[in-house]
């Protein structure tokens, strides 16, 4: 497995905003979904290209075209504040949604709801925006496995080393791509020092 953390100041201009805890909602999901071009660019970086034949204004020559199909998995629900921005710069991907809750106690993945599109010949961009445990994100990546999936990229914001490690050991082939590798998990399971709940921050709820 591979882990890429954007080395970019867009990136941590970005990050900082969503950090900081006086950003309000709309401005936070205004922000996550810029963070998230810069994330799906990287995620498609290695991405092959079919040859295609077009004509500019002056004359006819080959160009590339990205090969398809694109799929974008949102791990409920934070997962949604990063749609957006797959769908901004791949309008055909194909989406598929992984409900999955997170017990408070054990911090253990409980599933709620799962809907897939075809995933066995894509590129599957699986959307977690926070890595804490590993546990949500390696539960989304067996089930699109077990759906067909191959080719697995997880698409994240803020990892911890506790939730890399589970991914790394679990699912070696999954590459990770994220805004910033943090310091540890808190005793609550949270990304210290992070940036609080992202579904809270997205949407608003407490
Ligand atoms: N999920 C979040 O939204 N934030 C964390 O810090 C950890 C998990």
């Amino acid at each position: 497995m591979a882990i890429t953390v954007l080395n970019h100041p867009l990136a941590s201009d970005l990050l900082t905003i969503l950090r900081n805890e006086q950003t309000n909602p709309p401005e936070f999901r205004q922000i996550a979904e810029r963070l998230g071009y810069l994330l799906v660019a990287e995620a498609l970086s290695d991405m092959r290209t079919d040859p295609v034949e077009i004509s500019t204004p002056l004359e006819a020559m080959t160009g590339q075209q990205l090969h398809r199909p694109v799929v974008a998995v949102a791990v409920l629900r934070a997962g949604l504040g990063l749609l957006h921005s797959v769908l901004t710069l791949v309008p055909d991907a194909a989406i598929g949604f992984a409900g999955v809750q997170r017990n408070e106690e054990t911090a253990e993945p409980m599933e709620y709801y799962t809907k897939f599109p075809d995933l066995d010949s894509a590129r599957v961009l699986i959307l977690e925006p926070m890595l804490a445990t590993g546990g949500s994100l390696s539960w989304a990546i067996d089930k699109v496995k077990e759906n067909g999936a191959k080719d697995v990229t997880a698409i994240c914001v803020v990892v911890a080393p506790e939730g890399v490690k589970f991914i790394e050991e679990h699912h070696p082939d999954v590459r990770i791509v994220a805004a910033s590798l943090d310091r540890e998990l808190n005793p609550n399971f949270y990304i210290a020092p992070g940036l609080g709940d992202m579904g809270d921050r997205l949407f608003g709820t407490v």
